[in-house]
């Protein structure tokens, strides 16, 4: 059987107050829409269409790289008008699965369960202790499914019912293309409830079942940035816990945020308040401490990053070190057993083997061989102004601290820059080079005496 997916995607979002389409708010650094998108791709569909209206165009070019056909729809009239849209799009024998944009956290294997469940229409439901706001179940005496009503158009006998619909659904076109065209506006709202086609499968005397999920917040809605924030945090909880069962140590499953992909060997130990944005590595052993900012980086095993570092586009070898207080932009490459201590900038550094810049440097760049020690306060001038030039610094050098390198500039192998150098020229290997300034001694001067002020000697 051919499975066709309907993503409703096209309402404004009113409760958000943003300029920005809702389906585009990130969760876990992702578009709400983009969570929905990738789940529907899990089960293989022949067909994903996607019903965007409000911020089309922003939606669209956001998400431009998934393989979904869109469909404008240009006035929101409802949930049902919106399915209407996608049915001549839709092959004529197709199981149709029908999801919302604003549930992002809804797993495979429950949309798995749903399409399997056997009715000819398949709703997703729940219990919950606060059904405020949703769709209620209507059930006859035999348990049957009669219809849903929507909070606005319930009694307050209705408003009691606990059993909520999801929002999504599984049925086949013809059945669409039967009930579709008899929606009516006749509701508190003026919309074309998708949820309106209940009764008329009732009429037609076709199966309803329902499947019932049991962690609500997989099917969460997401209408205001109070819901965006609380499914934030269980989406984050559930990443740390997937983690800990994979073998890494995490000091805080409610102090971790994973915005993208993380993937960690065993033993890897992350303390409170790190953020992983983008797609990241982390080797075995690797400890990261408190207050980082890590962001499309790879980290080797055993490696140490200490509290508050940022660091971006880095690749750091096994066993090197960074931090406390480091900033490592893109380009950044340390090979193994390297260290680069507080205060430290990095842009474009190459670092070979067992080499450190242990305090207060700018380094960009710049490449440096290994055994090679730099000084703090040492500066690589790679702006002119006008264009960026390269720093070499060859294997086993030594720079002074408060050095300058101007670059272009090459510092041979083994040389050692003095303390306080402005390097203008290449230093040759193996040498002392240095700025000579001649160190005086001006003897009998006397410090500056405090000058009195007026109104004290007036005193
Ligand atoms: C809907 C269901 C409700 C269910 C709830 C679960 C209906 C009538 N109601 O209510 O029973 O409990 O979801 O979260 O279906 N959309 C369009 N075009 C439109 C209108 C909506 O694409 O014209 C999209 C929205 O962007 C959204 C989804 O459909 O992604 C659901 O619409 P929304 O207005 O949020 O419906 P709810 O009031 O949440
Ligand atoms: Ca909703």
């Amino acid at each position: 059987m051919r499975l066709e997916i309907v993503i409703l995607a096209a309402g404004k979002g009113t409760r958000m107050l943003s300029s920005q389409p809702k389906v585009l708010h990130l969760l876990a650094g992702k578009p709400l829409l983009q969570h929905v998108i990738q789940t529907a791709l899990t089960l293989n569909p022949d067909q994903i269409h996607v019903i965007i209206g409000h911020g089309s165009e922003l939606v669209q070019n956001r998400l431009a790289s998934l393989p979904v056909n869109w469909i404008i729809q240009s006035e929101q009239l409802g949930t049902g008008h919106a399915v209407q849209q996608a049915l001549p799009h839709i092959h004529p024998d197709s199981q149709v699965l029908i999801l919302s944009g604003d549930v992002p956290c809804i797993r495979t294997q429950t949309l798995k369960d749903l399409i399997q469940a056997g009715g000819k229409l398949n709703l997703l439901v729940a219990q919950l202790n606060n059904p405020t706001g949703l769709g209620r179940i209507i059930r006859d005496n035999q348990g049957q499914i009669t219809q849903i009503i929507e909070e606005k158009d319930a009694s307050d006998a209705v408003k009691k019912v606990n059993e909520i619909y999801s929002g999504i659904c599984c049925t086949y076109t013809q059945y669409l293309k039967n009930w579709l065209p008899q929606l009516t506006t006749k509701n508190a709202q003026q919309e074309y409830y998708l949820t309106q086609i209940i009764p008329l499968a009732v009429n037609n005397q076709i199966t309803i079942n329902s499947v019932t999920v049991s962690d609500s917040f997989e099917i969460q809605g997401i209408n205001d940035r109070q819901q965006l924030q609380s499914v934030e945090r269980y989406y984050q909880e559930q990443q740390a816990q997937r983690l800990m069962l994979n073998g890494v140590s995490i000091a805080d499953a409610k102090r971790l945020d994973i915005r993208g992909e993380l993937h960690c060997e065993q033993d890897v130990y992350i303390d409170i308040n790190v953020i992983f944005e983008g797609s990241n590595q982390l080797g075995q052993g690797a400890h990261i401490s408190a207050n980082c900012t890590i962001k499309n980086s790879i980290i080797g095993k055993n490696v140490i990053i200490h509290s508050f570092c940022v660091l971006e586009n880095c690749i750091i070898n096994d066993n090197s070190e960074v931090g406390p207080f480091a900033r490592l932009r893109p380009g950044t490459e340390l090979a193994a057993h390297c260290k680069i201590g507080n205060f430290v900038e990095t842009k474009k550094a190459h670092f070979g083997e067992n080499s450190k810049a242990s305090h207060l440097s700018y380094l960009g760049d710049v490449t440096i061989g290994r055994d090679v020690n730099i000084g703090a306060g040492t500066i690589t001038c790679n702006y002119d102004g006008q264009n960026k030039h390269h720093t070499h610094i060859e294997d086993g050098a030594f720079i002074g601290s408060d050095t300058q390198l101007v670059a272009p500039v090459t510092v041979g192998k083994g040389a050692t820059i003095g303390a306080g150098t402005t390097l203008r020229k290449d230093a040759p290997p193996f040498e002392l080079t240095l700025t000579a300034s001649t160190q005086k001694t001006i003897t009998g001067w006397k410090r500056p005496n405090k000058q009195q002020k007026n109104s004290e000697i007036n005193k």
